[in-house]
């Protein structure tokens, strides 16, 4: 482990922003991470974690140390006769996780496909598509914590899971670093198929008893089709959140939007940002390097250059006028610095 000086973390944000770390370190193994965390002075704080970058839009030159993790392994821990149970340590690929699961056999991920991130972020902010939350196939989550010097496995029930947060997402929770996750996968998968395109593609593609790897890939064909990549144009993924609005409140938008598509939520009812964003003449929509996407308005781009800034210009031109035709406040899913 080497702490290096005033890095640019263009290489380490998805989004491509070219900003400073005062300290970096990439760290290999739980022990590199608990020797990091001992030799760290005030200079170096706050420290902030990133797996790969792909939920965080830097606006400012980072004052700390930013550490990402790379911690290595997938290991069997044990099975009984419905489950798997996958030890993965924090800084694997989650799109290699759920290829190996799918590769053998292991089913409950599979809809979680191409979503970009380490499977350490993963449990962080609930990551989901498709009609799956990875709460619904976590055991655990283990971390370090750093001031009581000891490891931790937390189960998901202590987790506070909701839609895109859990309690790791909360202030005093920056003490826990997480080291690796264990999911309990199906041996014998049961397939969720109901969510958007999914059947209809399966149909296109003519396939009536789908396997795991032909729902991987119809997922990955969604999914390529309407986001862009990463490593072709900056971007985080889905930039806000959808917003879930109260039964009153849907009354009154529903007359007023009588198009405005829904999905009831419990007593709640979600609305899709990406239509509300539509609605305000955004899609496809470009204010030099930053952009909104033309396939996938939820998600913002950077087509170059654009500094964090410029994409949080345009982040808050959007929410006020969502704001303003909508009487909705639409929440940022990507965490700004
Ligand atoms: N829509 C439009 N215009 C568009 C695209 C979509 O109006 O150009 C509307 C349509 O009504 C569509 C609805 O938005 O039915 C929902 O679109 P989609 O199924 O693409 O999903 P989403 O709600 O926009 C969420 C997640 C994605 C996840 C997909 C699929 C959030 C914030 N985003 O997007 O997650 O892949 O569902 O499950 O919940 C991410 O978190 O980074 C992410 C990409």
């Amino acid at each position: 482990m080497q702490v290096r000086n005033n890095i640019s973390l263009k290489p380490y944000n998805t989004f491509g922003i070219d900003v400073k770390a005062k300290y970096f370190a990439e760290l290999h193994s739980d022990d590199e991470i608990v020797k990091f965390y001992s030799s760290l002075g005030p200079e170096h704080l706050p420290v902030l974690i990133l797996g790969t970058g792909s939920n965080i839009l830097f606006t400012k030159d980072y004052p700390g140390a930013v550490a990402c993790i790379r911690s290595k392994g997938m290991v069997k821990l044990m099975e009984d006769e419905k489950y798997i149970y996958l030890k993965v340590a924090a800084g694997e690929i989650w799109d290699d996780v759920v290829k190996y699961a799918v590769e053998h056999g292991w089913g409950g991920i599979e809809n979680l496909s191409l979503i970009p991130g380490t499977a350490g972020a993963a449990p962080i902010q609930n990551i989901g598509a498709y009609g799956v939350e990875i709460k619904d196939v976590l055991w655990s989550v283990e971390v370090a914590d750093i001031l009581a010097r000891n490891y931790r496995a937390f189960r998901p029930s202590d987790c506070n899971f909701g839609y895109r947060s859990s309690i790791f997402k909360t202030k005093g929770m920056s003490r826990m670093v997480i080291t690796g996750i264990c999911l309990k996968l199906r041996k014998d998968p049961v397939l969720r198929l109901d969510y958007g395109d999914i059947r209809k593609e399966l149909d296109i593609a003519g396939i009536k008893d789908p396997s795991l790897s032909a729902v991987r890939d119809i997922i990955i064909k969604i999914r390529s089709s309407k986001l862009p990549d990463p490593s072709v144009v900056g971007n985080a993924g889905s930039f806000f959140m959808n917003p879930f609005v109260a039964a009153d409140e849907y009354a009154r938008l529903i007359k007023e939007f009588p198009h405005m598509p829904s999905f009831k939520s419990g007593d709640a009812v979600k609305i899709p940002a990406a239509w509300l964003i539509e609605r305000c003449g955004f899609k496809g929509k470009r204010v030099g390097d930053a952009g909104v996407h033309e396939n996938q308005p939820l998600v913002l781009v950077n087509h170059g250059s654009a500094t964090g800034k410029q994409i949080l210009d345009l982040a808050e031109k959007i929410i006020a006028s969502v704001k303003e035709k909508f009487g909705i406040t639409l929440e940022t899913e990507v965490n700004v610095f």
